[in-house]
């Protein structure tokens, strides 16, 4: 390497910043030059406005490119795209292929979590999810037909585990609770947007430590008290009751201290106490968090399947909850496995 192409590699390495791969797909175009690593090496592999698609970010992943680097003055270009993008499908959610609206849809959701997550005290970005998860709740609400369409196009786009899993813990919630006949419309949106957000606490350690095989005792300490802090974060800039918030706060109804912090050891449950506190809400909310966290896989186990994940969901409800234990097999039957 010559001394000019070191130099800037080195001025590279200050301004680059990484992102996922992830952050350009839904776009047409890229809004800013594009880097990659090659053989420790910054390269230039997509100039601005260069001309994206699903195929060309699938070639790029397939050539290690799922983390690129960008400048660092040009990376809220890419969020803004993105937001606007956003706001653009929830807007005509409605409109079109409903199949295709809706990947998109909870793709772009997914994006802005994640930007939400960086900076969890972003209003904008805050009122941005917020709306967007209120119109997808009523888009899910009105066809449960395409829950099963959704679910296996959404794990392909392969996300982290930490904004997958609320998501997809939320879809099925939607579908039990419209099966059950019990709720307004009105109630499963308010019980949908709860579920939604109840770990943006989680918030409070960067996402690449999740990706840890171990947490250190002070982060360990931050990530089980993420029930509550979810709620301090979002009190007062989000329409929810204070059931609803309790709801939260509550959603971990058996034990918080696994490794795995969203499935429970069934040996060491205590079906009692989890009775006292809940009502079927917290406990549907609960179950449907234990299943997603099981069929999203982590860096120190594989995803479990839909099927294990519900034996499991046995163990832990059917004692207690015989009737909506039911009820939840009934849901999947019907939308996953006819
Ligand atoms: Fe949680």
């Amino acid at each position: 390497m010559s001394a000019f192409d070191a130099l800037k590699q080195n001025s590279l390495s200050f301004s680059l910043l990484p992102i996922s791969i992830r952050e350009l797909f839904f776009l047409t175009e890229t809004p800013c030059d594009i880097f990659g690593m090659v053989d420790g090496l910054y390269k230039l592999i997509l100039r601005e406005h260069s001309f994206i698609n699903s195929q060309v970010l699938r070639d790029l992943i397939s050539r290690n490119h799922s983390t690129v680097f960008v400048q660092q003055d040009r990376r809220n270009d890419i969020i803004t795209l993105q937001q606007n993008n956003l706001r653009t499908v929830t807007r005509s959610l409605s409109i079109g292929d409903a199949v295709e609206k809706g990947r998109k849809q909870l793709g772009l959701l997914t994006l802005n979590m994640s930007y939400l997550y960086d900076d969890p005290t972003d209003d904008e970005t805050l009122s941005l999810q917020y709306q967007s998860v209120k119109n997808l709740c009523s888009f899910l609400y009105e066809r449960p037909e395409i829950h099963e369409k959704l679910y296996h196009d959404y794990i392909k786009q392969k996300h982290h585990f930490i904004f997958a899993q609320p998501l997809l813990s939320s879809l099925f919630l939607v579908g039990i609770l419209k099966m059950s006949h019990l709720y307004s419309f009105k109630e499963v949106e308010s019980l949908f947007i709860t579920s939604y957000f109840k770990d943006i606490g989680m918030s409070v350690i960067p996402t690449e430590k999740y990706d840890q095989r171990t947490l250190s005792d002070e982060e360990r300490v931050l990530l089980n008290s993420h029930p509550k802090t979810s709620a301090q974060i979002l009190q007062g800039r989000i329409q929810l009751s204070p059931a609803h918030f309790a709801i939260m706060e509550n959603h971990h109804l058996f034990s918080l201290l696994t490794k795995d912090l969203h499935v429970p050891d069934t040996s060491k449950l205590d079906h009692k106490e989890a009775k006292m506190i809940s009502g079927f809400e917290t406990m549907v909310i609960s179950i449907t968090d234990v299943i997603a966290a099981m069929i999203t896989p982590r860096p120190y186990r594989d995803a479990t399947s839909l099927f294990d994940s519900l034996e499991l969901a046995k163990v832990l409800m059917s004692d207690d909850y015989p009737g909506e234990f039911k009820l939840m097999v009934n849901y999947f039957k019907s939308v996953f496995f006819k």
